[in-house]
């Protein structure tokens, strides 16, 4: 049967593609390292499933409130206020299924026909998905690898039109590790307040960081009325199986979001919505030793990367994933993807696939063990040292 046209915007997703045919090679007998998937390789804290066992037993099995759990969305207040020094309403809260359902909620009630919606590029790939989908122009604005993965201000300008409602910002950043810092997030909030645009800040990875804390919207009290700030518990606890984010909203979309919810999914999971407060009420012990286990892998995979000829690897400031540079290698990232996980079991995705700037990088979660990764840098080491040397002026296809 033929699909709507609306189909065209929502693609494959990379690293689940990635996924299968890594589990296709292992079938047959290959080692392959997972360094495709963007998820923590620790399980869930003990606490926190013990909450969902006690929630079930309690009988939390019927629908709940579409907003969220009142107990969780006073959590989420609290815990998001105490991060931010500024209060916020649990009124203003609503939980979904994971985040993904609100990327789609924020694009779906800010943006129409006509309307631009800037995102930055490289980008997790539902960001230019979710303004396409709600058909609007979705708007490219490149990180700059030479400013060490911050945004060019001048060049965000540049990208604000009078159709522009929205900007989607990420940080800490998938896929580059890069985090934007408070200046640029004051400067964010001057111009979406002289260009009326609704400003929504993926912040998954806010507790994933290697230096100072990272700066969040929800930190600029005028932000209060024009910044979604989108968070969940699939990176910090976890809990990527659970299915459990949530919005921060501004007061005047807060019924936008709660009828997409409703109407989307009736309501996220009610025991799950349990557990969850006693991830952010319980101990954080297991966020800091996560983090700290992230930073060890993270400076032995860079260092590696550094240390083969042709690529480049920038030092993640947060998230899990480095981002090398590979042009040197005389390849695309396309297809040294391909010949790393075909030839020597090394399971990446191409920059590519996170968007123009991509073009010539390798994302590498940092999600197995130590030993795992340092056997991933010889393996890389080998592939690219058999390479031919790479042509001055031509750009590999
Ligand atoms: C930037 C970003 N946002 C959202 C998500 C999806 O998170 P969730 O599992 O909460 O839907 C991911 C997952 O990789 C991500 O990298």
């Amino acid at each position: 049967m033929k699909t709507t046209e609306r189909m065209d915007y929502l693609p494959v997703e990379p690293a689940i593609r990635t996924f299968m045919r890594a589990g296709e090679l292992e079938k047959s007998g290959a080692d392959i390292i997972h360094l495709e998937i963007g998820e923590p390789d620790f399980d869930t804290p003990s606490h926190i499933s013990l909450a969902a066992k006690e929630a079930l037993d309690r009988g939390k099995t019927h629908y709940c409130d579409p907003q969220g759990v009142l107990e969780l969305r006073e959590a989420i207040a609290a815990t998001v206020g105490a991060r931010s020094g500024v209060s916020v309403d649990p009124g203003c809260v609503v939980v979904t299924p994971g985040l993904r359902p609100v990327l789609f909620y924020g694009a779906l009630a800010t943006l129409q026909k006509g309307d631009e919606g800037i995102f930055i590029d490289p980008a997790f790939a539902a960001f230019p998905t979710v303004i396409e989908f709600a058909e609007a122009r979705a708007v490219p604005v490149a990180l700059r690898e030479e400013l060490g993965y911050r945004l060019d201000m001048n060049e965000l300008r540049a990208a604000i039109s009078p159709r522009t409602r929205l900007l989607m910002l990420n940080s800490p950043h998938n896929p580059s590790g890069g985090i934007l810092s408070a200046d640029d997030m004051a400067e964010i909030e001057g111009l979406a307040r002289e260009h009326d645009f609704v400003v929504l800040s993926d912040e998954t990875y806010e507790e994933i960081y290697y230096g100072d804390k990272p700066s969040s919207v929800a930190e600029f009290p005028g932000m209060r009325d024009r910044a979604i700030l989108l968070s969940g518990f699939s990176k910090t606890y976890c809990m990527t199986g659970w299915r459990l984010g949530y919005a921060v909203v501004p007061p005047s979309l807060v019924d936008a979001f709660v009828k997409l919810a409703t109407n989307s999914v009736t309501c996220s999971s009610t025991f799950v919505q349990h557990a969850a407060v006693s991830a952010l009420q319980g101990s954080q012990d297991s966020v800091r030793s996560m983090v700290a286990e992230f930073r060890m892998r993270r400076d032995v995979l860079v260092d590696g990367l550094n240390r083969i000829p042709g690529i480049s690897c920038h030092v993640p400031e947060g998230a899990f994933y480095a981002f090398p540079n590979i042009t040197g290698v005389g390849m695309s990232d396309v297809q040294l993807a391909d010949v790393l996980l075909e030839k020597a079991g090394v399971a990446t995705l191409a920059g590519s696939v996170f968007g123009q700037q991509g073009k010539g990088h390798l994302r590498l979660a940092f999600t197995t063990p130590l030993d795992r990764i340092q056997m991933a840098i010889e393996r890389i080491g080998n592939v690219v040292s058999t390479l031919p040397a790479p042509v001055a002026g031509k750009e590999p296809r």
